[in-house]
Parts: C-alpha cells; structure tokens; sequence
C-alpha cells in the first residue's frame, strides 16, 4: 500500500530516505488510466523506489477552463497506484503548494511559445512552476512524464537544464485505446458520440505518417492531410502543424530532414483534445 504524505516536509522526507535505494517519481494531476501506470511502470525500471503525486494545479488553467470540473478520486487513483507498486504518494493541497503570499513563477518563454502555448496563455509557466516546485521537494530523481503532453515535456526537459536540477528526464510513449484514441483523463468528458468524432485525431496521424512513409517531407503538405479529417470532425481546432521536433518551431522551406513532430489540439464538444506522433520516429498509430 502506497505512504499517503500531504505536507511537503514529510514527502521531503520520505523522498530523502527512499533516495538512499534509488528514487523515480511520477507527477500528476490523477483522474489516473493506463498512460499514466506505464508512467509508473517505466518508473520502475530505473529505481526500486517510486513515488507519484496527485495535485490539480490551479496555475495551469486559464480562466474559462476545467479546473473546477477536473475529475478527482483519490480512493481509485490510490488502488490504481497500489497495483502498479508505487511506493509513495504526495496528495498536497492547494495551501501546501502555494503558501500564503506566493509569487515566483517559472518561465521557459521560446518552448512554450509555439502551439499549445498561442492557445493557452499562461498554462506552461503553471505547470513550469508547479513542477519545479516538486522537483525541487522530491530532490535527486529520475522523474518521468508521457510523451503525449510532448509540448510540455519539453519544457520541462529545458526548465531541469537550466536550472540545473538533478533531475534525470524520461518520456514514456503515449498510450492509446484499441481504437487508437490517446488515453486523457478529459476523455471522460467526452460522450459515446463525441468519442467517436474523436478518432479523427488518431487517424489523420496514421494518415500522415502513412504519406511520411510513402516519401512525403513537406511539412505544409502533411498538416493539410492531416488537417482535413480533424477539421471535418472537431467543433474547433486550434492547430495542426508539422515542426522540428527539437526545437518546435517551423521548419526551413517547410522541408523535413529525417523526423518531425505532427502535433494536433481541437476541441470535440467542450473537451480540448491534443495528441501528437514524431514522424520518422514513432510506431505507426494503429487506429481500430
Ligand atoms: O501532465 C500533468 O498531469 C501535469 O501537467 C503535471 C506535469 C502533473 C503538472 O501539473
């Protein structure tokens, strides 16, 4: 059964005794499903010892997003995490991770510049600096993120550079249903037929990777086939774009070299879905 620990000082604690054996850590926002138990699993491949955390960041959402209506169990998310054998949990509320008075926030201003960031002004210098704070408490790790907040996990690759945490980085590939849907805790959100205009996300990802493979390098031409399937489905879509999977900006005369990212954010109903492949890179998404 998984140490439940709320305050920072105990989890601090408890992460400076498990250090001794070898620490991973696992942060989330709960509403746990496979992706993140592969999370924890590929924890436990580098360190015998694996704490996650649940905390619903309020910094991390805009004003007119889900932040209230984010789902949040903490019973079934600790049986969940007791079945994949995490060792810790810290469920901290919102006091504990911002104390009173609180004002530093943390910027990674280029990384978060481009996608998801024109879109959601404010949300990666949340989660910069709510992951910042927890890396910071949990010390020495090797801490792992999913590749489908691919956006984010870059910026939490830089953030650990720069500030020269002793942080070792890990990203898990994105896990999907049979049906290729990328497992979000926000498709609960979705409705039995919201669900299914949803599929056009991973499809236009297998049809892009398909005219990847078939020799198409233009970076414009693989968003537009990509584009047409989402348009069709989504009630609005932010972007779908084709752009250097390093640095995430637009490519040179739109022409890809070996790999690039494919990235997609629309929203089906009320629900914001993204999802992402590295072309050149990923297994093919198998869509059901
Ligand atoms: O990916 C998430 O669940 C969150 O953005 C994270 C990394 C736990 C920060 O709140």
């Amino acid at each position: 059964m998984a140490q439940v620990l709320r305050s920072v000082a105990a989890f601090r604690a408890a992460c400076d005794q498990a250090r001794v054996r070898g620490l991973g850590f696992v942060p989330t926002m709960g509403a746990l499903h496979e992706g993140h138990l592969a999370l924890v699993t590929e924890a436990k491949r580098h360190a015998p010892i694996v704490a996650a955390s649940i905390f619903v960041n309020p910094t991390q959402f805009g004003p007119n997003e889900d932040f209230a209506r984010y789902p949040r169990d903490l019973e079934a998310d600790l049986a969940k995490l007791d079945a994949v054998g995490a060792d810790l949990l810290f469920a901290p509320d919102v006091a504990e991770m911002y104390p009173a008075g609180e004002q530093t926030r943390v910027n990674v201003p280029l990384v978060a510049a481009p996608l998801c960031g024109r879109f959601r002004p404010g949300h990666f210098e949340g989660v910069a600096t709510v992951v910042t704070k927890l890396l910071a408490i949990v010390g020495p790790c090797t801490a792992v993120f999913g590749r489908k907040d691919y956006q984010q996990l870059a910026v939490i690759r830089r953030l650990v550079i720069d500030l020269r945490l002793p942080t070792t980085v890990i990203g898990v590939p994105t896990v999907r249903d049979l049906d290729g849907l990328a497992k979000s805790s926000r498709n609960l959100y979705l409705s039995p037929v919201q669900r299914a205009r949803a599929l056009a996300i991973p499809r236009s990802l297998a049809q892009a990777q398909a005219a990847f493979a078939s020799g198409e390098r233009n970076a414009a031409t693989l968003a537009r086939v990509a584009r047409v399937q989402v348009e069709a489905a989504a009630d609005d879509v932010d972007y779908v774009e084709v752009v250097d999977a390093d640095s995430l900006s637009p490519l040179m005369d739109n022409k890809i070299d070996d790999r690039a990212l494919i990235a997609i954010a629309c929203h089906v109903g009320q629900t914001r879905l993204i999802d992402n492949v590295v072309l050149g890179e990923d297994a093919p998404v198998i869509v059901g």
